[in-house]
């Protein structure tokens, strides 16, 4: 087995999402297919007449015009020393197929955030509870087992392989529009959410990580039997379930609860934190400030977006002085240059309809640091 030259200072190793950045996962756009609808998601019809009903590969201009920002972003971080690894996309256009389900195509692999949970030394996959995302991790593996032989210290491991049948979700569940949120909002802040508890599931970034504390959104994607395989998956961390209030589609924590380095936190104003019965003081205990983040400066999404305008939330900490954010995101960067941050500033918005903003876009492979017990009080 022969190491290529730049494979020999690879280390996996990351502990929370604010230490320096040395090693990332980014991104790429190519082969990213329409969503099609499935028991875990109901998608509305894009506002955009010319693309409702469409299925199969993304239009090329969308994809290039992403790619575009993507490798502008790459570049940025390379230059600062970042060394920046891309997935190779598969053939999201074929169906997914296994003996308990179909469904007619993938998704793509522009988050990488969703599929890897990197905890210290470990790269986990995570179970996904999406049906056309199930293969998805496929994309991430040539890299994986590059890291693998390079780092001896490297874990890599995937969580139990869901089965997905009718059973992992609750009929109808949607049955109503996705857009009618009120309906929505109060099945969810019942904890009523479209997966049930057949099985562990989880999307890795459910995950904001803060040492030796991981605080797990359990929501669409993440179930509570989800929250607990993590919670034994990693014995040594204090594993938090959090729900939020008002969210119309919870899914992924990057949007709602974003840890900006030691001691600070960013909440999204418009969905309250549910903390566990006892922990509901656990960042005002252990001295952290929960900071209410700035209102998006947009009120409509991007075309083909299916997140909502809170991805002005959804930056990359590069270090605790150092943010990469969207431009035109310009309340919340503002909001980070007044809590004490460089903003660097790249256009992203073509990327959003592909999977989010930056930290999606993202997966950690190497930040320095240990780590840290920063919540000592329980
Ligand atoms: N649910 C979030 C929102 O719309 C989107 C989170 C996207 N995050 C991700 N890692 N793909 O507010």
């Amino acid at each position: 087995m022969t190491t290529p030259d730049a494979d020999r200072q690879i280390t996996v190793s990351s502990w929370n999402e604010w230490d320096p950045l040395r090693h990332v996962i980014l991104g790429v756009a190519d082969g990213a297919c329409f969503p099609v609808s499935e028991p875990a998601i109901a998608y509305d019809p894009p506002d955009d007449p010319a693309y409702a009903g469409k299925r199969g590969r993304l239009p090329q201009e969308l994809v290039d015009r992403a790619n575009e920002e993507l490798d502008n972003v790459a570049a940025i971080l390379r230059r600062r020393g970042v060394r920046v690894d891309r997935p190779t996309p598969i053939d999201f256009a074929r169906p997914v197929v296994t003996p308990d389900f179909e469904h007619p195509s993938m998704l793509g692999c522009m988050p990488a955030r969703d599929v890897l949970l990197t905890v210290g030394s470990e790269v986990l996959e995570a179970t996904m509870s999406y049906r056309s995302r199930w293969f998805e991790y496929l994309a991430y593996r040539p890299l994986l087992q590059r890291y693998f032989e390079a780092d001896p210290r490297m874990r890599h491991s995937a969580a139990p392989r869901p089965r997905l049948t009718a059973a992992s979700y609750k009929p109808d569940y949607f049955a109503t529009s996705i857009a009618d949120f009120d309906k929505i909002i109060s099945k969810a802040d019942a904890l009523d959410f479209v997966t049930t508890e057949e099985e562990p599931l989880f999307d890795a970034a459910d995950v904001a990580r803060c040492g030796r504390d991981l605080f797990v959104q359990h929501g669409f994607t993440t179930n509570l039997k989800g929250v607990d395989w993590l919670r034994r998956h990693f014995p040594d961390h204090r594993v938090h379930k959090v729900n939020f209030r008002n969210d119309p589609d919870p899914v992924h924590i990057d949007c709602s609860l974003v840890p900006l380095r030691p001691g600070l936190v960013l909440a999204n104003p418009s969905r309250p934190i549910v903390m566990e019965p006892g922990k509901e003081k656990l960042f005002e205990r252990n001295g952290w400030e929960v900071v209410m983040a700035a209102k998006p400066a947009h009120d409509r999404q991007m075309p083909l977006c299916y997140y909502s305008v809170w991805l002005s939330m959804n930056f990359l900490i590069l270090d605790p002085k150092t943010v990469i954010a969207e431009e035109t995101e310009v309340h919340q960067n503002e909001q980070l240059s007044r809590l004490g941050f460089e903003v660097i500033t790249v256009p992203f918005r073509h990327v959003y309809a592909f999977g989010g903003s930056l930290h999606c876009a993202t997966a950690d492979v190497h930040r320095e640091g240990p780590c840290v017990d920063y919540f000592p009080r329980q």
